[in-house]
């Protein structure tokens, strides 16, 4: 099938097109067409490789067209406590959603941060990089400051560092050193390359240190520097190019 009539260079295979639209990761697109859910120009798309004209052919999901937004946002902010991670929160509770800044295009949070949790939260409209900063296959990195009750000793540390065993599986390798060792209180830094939901928090309350304060310093190569909590700010073209090569997407063409 040639969806368009007058295919030119910027044609591009219909599961990356998808996938930018952040409608799914490019399997999950391929899964969409398989199970019939796609129409290009009206017509059913039975190939997997098919090929579209984003500018020129209308792309449906579920009979709903999908657009693709090449300028795309990238912004870091510095989540207070007290906000959860979603732009609707059915108990009314402070959402991100009120933080973000007011960019005329719709940003949505990358991954989550306990309501509690302060620190990186990355906004994007770039649905397939938020994809795969989200996925554990890219191991992007993501370093915190939790604040403990105690002073966990050398050898609790190396449990953490070796890998701890949760509900939900032993946690990968992580790298965690002593920041700051106090008698009631301590700082311990994590470096960890997985997202379970309150990772942080149950691997250090595995090794009996419950966790006081939790702070995000660094997701991939993003920093917050001298943002203060509850802003904003765009990132830089370095910042955003490193982002996407962080998640392995850096010969992507737009
Ligand atoms: N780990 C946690 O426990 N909480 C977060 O918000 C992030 C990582």
């Amino acid at each position: 099938m040639t969806p368009s009539p007058n295919p030119t260079s910027s044609e591009e295979r219909i599961n990356k097109f998808l996938a930018r639209a952040g409608v799914s990761s490019r399997r999950g697109a391929e899964e969409l067409i398989s199970a019939g859910r796609v129409r290009v120009n009206g017509n059913l798309v039975t190939e997997l490789g098919t090929k579209v004209v984003p500018d020129h052919d209308v792309v449906e999901v579920d009979g709903v067209a999908v657009r693709v937004c090449a300028d795309r946002r990238y912004v870091v902010l510095n989540k207070p406590a007290g906000y959860v991670s979603t732009l609707k929160d059915p108990q009314g509770r402070p959402t991100v959603a009120e933080l973000m800044p007011e960019t005329g295009h719709r940003l949505f949070n990358v991954g989550r941060l306990d309501r509690d949790t302060t620190g990186v939260l990355l906004l994007t409209d770039d649905g397939e990089l938020a994809h795969r900063l989200m996925h554990p296959r890219y191991h992007v990195s993501k370093e915190y400051l939790a604040t403990v009750a105690g002073r966990p000793s050398e050898a609790t540390l190396a449990l953490v560092r070796h890998g701890v065993e949760l509900d939900d599986g032993l946690t990968r390798p992580a790298e965690v050193t002593a920041e700051r060792l106090g008698d009631t209180t301590s700082v311990v830094r994590l470096v960890i390359r997985e997202g379970r939901k309150r990772q942080v928090r149950r691997m250090l309350a595995a090794v009996g240190h419950r966790v006081l304060a939790l702070h995000r310093v660094r997701f991939g190569p993003i920093e917050l520097g001298d943002l203060p909590l509850g802003e904003t700010r765009a990132l830089s073209d370095a910042e955003t190019a490193a982002l996407i090569a962080s998640a392995g997407l850096e010969g992507r063409e737009d």
